[in-house]
């Protein structure tokens, strides 16, 4: 699923301009819960659940200025040592004609070109555009909005769907993300053998708030697409590297139209809601000034960049990171109620 990012690359170098150099690196699961630090601070538990990848110091509270994630994490589940950030999403089930849900399994990303050696999680990418300033301890930042049903509130350049007709995914499907036929909506079609789902977050900042009431409002989009942004407006004038999260959601064994609802959605997201409910949480967590230093020196993809001091985990290592879940409930297997409100139980 590295595919876009290697063919864009490509096509960069054909035409003879410099290749867009970003990090893009796998996460696998820290936890799957029903945490949000960043929207429902200390609440056990919050209305859906979410999977967590990045440092181990995530909690139900993560104080703005009193948690340092690079100090109290001892080790995070994301390919760059350095990297202790914290990024989460919903997750999505699906629904059994009987009435029971079971959580859709990520395909663990990890590079080379994707093969699949980790524990679920995500690629993360961050796309630098011309000098950029990385985020400062404290920062948070939220893209969508969990309780959306409009598709028309959400903007499918910047967060969006992509059905993958093959389990295999180094066979690159479609161009850039978020473009072509790409969909706001989950995409509800027996021929889905994987998902993806595609996160880009606002890449400029008002400089001065690390966080804002609907944790949106201190930052601002430059335009769509994973191009790194454009030029700010005057309000938010502070050029930020672009987050990118890249799911894929394995969704093939679910593809037998005789076990789908009668009515309704066979797939959701953990809010019991639709693609218009996508939504992506980041608590910025970097050691010290490494991901600045990461953007200035053209630090590349998941490799080893000694001069921003970056260094590149195997994935044994990253994948043995892990925080225990907290919420006494089932989250997999056949469940009889999605994990919200009252405790789920095993069908
Ligand atoms: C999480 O917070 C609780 C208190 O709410 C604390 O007891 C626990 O040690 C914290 N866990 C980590 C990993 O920091
Ligand atoms: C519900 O349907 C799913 C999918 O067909 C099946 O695997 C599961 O065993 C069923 N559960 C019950 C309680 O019937
Ligand atoms: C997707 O799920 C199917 C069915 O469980 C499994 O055989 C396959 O290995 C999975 N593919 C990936 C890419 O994880």
């Amino acid at each position: 699923m590295h595919s876009w990012a290697t063919v864009a690359a490509v096509g960069l170098l054909a035409s003879g301009a410099a290749a867009q150099n970003m990090l893009r690196f796998a996460c696998s699961q820290l936890v799957v819960d029903r945490i949000d630090p960043l929207v429902n601070p200390g609440q056990r538990y919050t209305p859906h659940l979410h999977q967590i990848v990045g440092g181990n110091s995530f909690n139900l509270t993560m104080d703005i200025n009193n948690h340092d994630l690079a100090a109290k994490s001892t080790c995070t589940s994301c390919s760059f040592v350095q990297d202790l950030s914290n990024y989460w999403t919903a997750v999505m089930f699906f629904k059994a004609k009987n009435g029971t849900y079971k959580r859709v399994p990520q395909v663990g990303n990890g590079g080379p070109q994707g093969q699949l050696i980790n524990k679920g999680g995500l690629d993360i990418y961050y796309i630098p555009s011309g000098k950029v300033t990385a985020f400062k301890p404290g920062f948070r930042m939220l893209a969508g909005n969990a309780a959306n049903t409009d598709n028309s509130k959400v903007t499918k350049g910047n967060i969006c769907h992509r059905c993958w007709t093959s389990t295999n995914d180094n066979t690159f499907v479609g161009g850039a993300p978020c473009t072509g036929s790409d969909t706001v909506d989950i995409p509800q079609d027996t021929k889905c053998k994987m998902i993806r789902q595609t996160i880009i977050f606002p890449t400029c900042w008002d400089g001065k708030n690390l966080d804002s009431p609907d944790h949106k409002s201190h930052v601002a989009y430059s335009g769509t697409g994973a191009s790194g942004g454009g030029s700010c407006p005057s309000s938010h004038p502070v050029k930020l590297p672009q987050i990118m999260y890249e799911l894929m959601w394995n969704v093939s064994s679910f593809m037998d139209k005789s076990i789908w609802p009668d009515s309704g959605n066979a797939l959701m997201y953990s809010m019991n809601l639709g693609g218009a409910a996508a939504h992506g949480d980041y608590v910025f967590g970097w050691k010290g000034d490494s991901l600045q230093k990461a953007m200035d020196k053209n630090c590349n993809l998941n490799k080893d960049c000694p001069a921003a001091g970056l260094t590149y985990q195997a994935p044994e290592k990253y994948n043995a990171c892990n925080v225990k879940q907290q919420a006494p409930e089932d989250v997999e297997g056949w469940l009889k109620a999605l994990p919200m409100g009252e405790m789920a139980i095993k069908a």
